[in-house]
C-alpha cells in the first residue's frame, strides 16, 4: 500500500472531528472522499499533508510507503511535500501568488527539491502535461491573465512537476464551470493512468462518477460507507449516502 490510514482521530481543541478513520490507497487508484460541508474531508487531507494547526491533536497512524507520518518533523515533511505528496486546492486564485509570474511559481516547486538545472524545460513540460498548449505564453503570464480553468491547470503543473506518487485534491473543480470541470477531471484520470495515487475530496457525486475507483462517505467525522464506484451508485446502503445521491 502506498498510503495507509489507520484509526485516525483528530481533535481541534476539545472538538472530536475525525473518528477512527481507516482507508488505504495504492498507486494507480483514485479514492474519492465524499461528504457534506463540515464532515471533515479537508481535515483528512491536512492530516496527511502535516498541515494541521498546532492546537490540533491526532492519534492513530498515517503510513506513507511504510513510514509513519504522524509526528514527523517539519524538516522531514518539507522533503516529502511537493516531491512525494502534493496537493491541489479548490481555489487556484487563492493558491497562486498574484505578484509572481506563473513560470516562477511552477519552477519554485521544482527548485526546492532538485535545484535550478534544466528547470525551465521542466516547468514548460509540466505546464504542457497539465493540458496547456501555449505553455510558453502561460509561463510568462501573471495569474490575473488567466482564466480559472487555466489557473487550476497551473496548480496541477505545480503539484506534479516533481512527479510525486500521491496527489491530494481538495474540491479541485468546485470553483470551475461545468465544461472546464470535465477537462480538469480528465487530467486527473490521466494522472491515474500514469500510475499516480489520487485522493480527491468532493461533495459532488457527479465528480465521483467521472473519476473514482473507490469512495468513502464521511458524515460528522465518521466513515459511514466505503465502496467501489459501481457499488456506491448501484447499491448505496447508508441512508446518508442515499441522501447525497438523490441530491445529485
Ligand atoms: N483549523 C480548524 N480549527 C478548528 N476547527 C476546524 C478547523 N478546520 C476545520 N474545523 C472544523 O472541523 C470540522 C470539519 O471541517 P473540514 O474543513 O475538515 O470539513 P469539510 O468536510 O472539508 O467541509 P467543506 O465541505 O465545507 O470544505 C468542521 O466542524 C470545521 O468547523
Ligand atoms: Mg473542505
Amino acid at each position: 500500500m502506498l498510503l495507509e490510514v489507520k484509526n485516525l482521530n483528530l481533535w481541534y481543541g476539545g472538538k472530536h472531528t475525525l473518528r477512527d478513520i481507516n482507508f488505504s490507497i495504492n498507486l494507480g487508484e483514485v479514492l474519492c472522499v465524499v461528504g457534506e460541508s463540515g464532515s471533515g474531508k479537508s481535515s483528512i487531507l491536512s492530516a496527511i499533508m502535516g498541515l494541521l494547526p498546532r492546537y490540533a491533536k491526532v492519534s492513530g497512524s498515517i503510513k506513507f510507503k511504510g513510514k509513519e507520518l504522524i509526528g514527523l518533523s517539519d524538516n522531514h515533511y518539507r522533503k516529502l511535500r511537493g516531491r512525494h505528496i502534493s496537493m491541489v486546492f479548490q481555489e487556484p486564485s487563492a493558491y497562486l501568488d498574484p505578484l509572481f509570474k506563473i513560470g516562477t511559481q511552477v519552477e519554485e516547486a521544482y527548485v526546492a527539491h532538485f535545484g535550478k538545472t534544466g528547470v525551465k524545460e521542466k516547468a514548460l513540460q509540466a505546464l504542457k502535461d497539465a493540458g496547456i498548449r501555449d505553455a510558453e505564453r502561460v509561463y510568462n503570464a501573471y495569474p490575473h491573465h488567466l482564466s480559472g480553468g487555466m489557473k487550476q491547470r497551473v496548480c496541477i503543473a505545480i503539484a506534479t512537476i516533481c512527479d510525486p506518487e500521491l496527489i491530494l485534491a481538495d474540491e479541485p473543480t468546485t470553483a470551475l464551470d461545468v465544461s472546464v470541470q470535465k477537462k480538469i477531471l480528465s487530467l486527473f484520470r490521466h494522472l491515474k493512468d500514469k500510475g499516480k495515487a489520487i485522493v480527491l475530496v468532493t461533495h459532488d457525486f457527479g465528480v465521483v462518477a467521472e473519476v473514482a475507483d473507490r469512495v468513502i462517505v464521511l458524515k460528522d467525522g465518521v466513515i459511514v460507507e466505503e465502496k467501489d464506484v459501481f457499488n456506491i451508485f448501484d447499491n448505496p446502503e447508508h441512508p446518508y449516502t442515499k441522501r447525497l445521491l438523490t441530491a445529485l
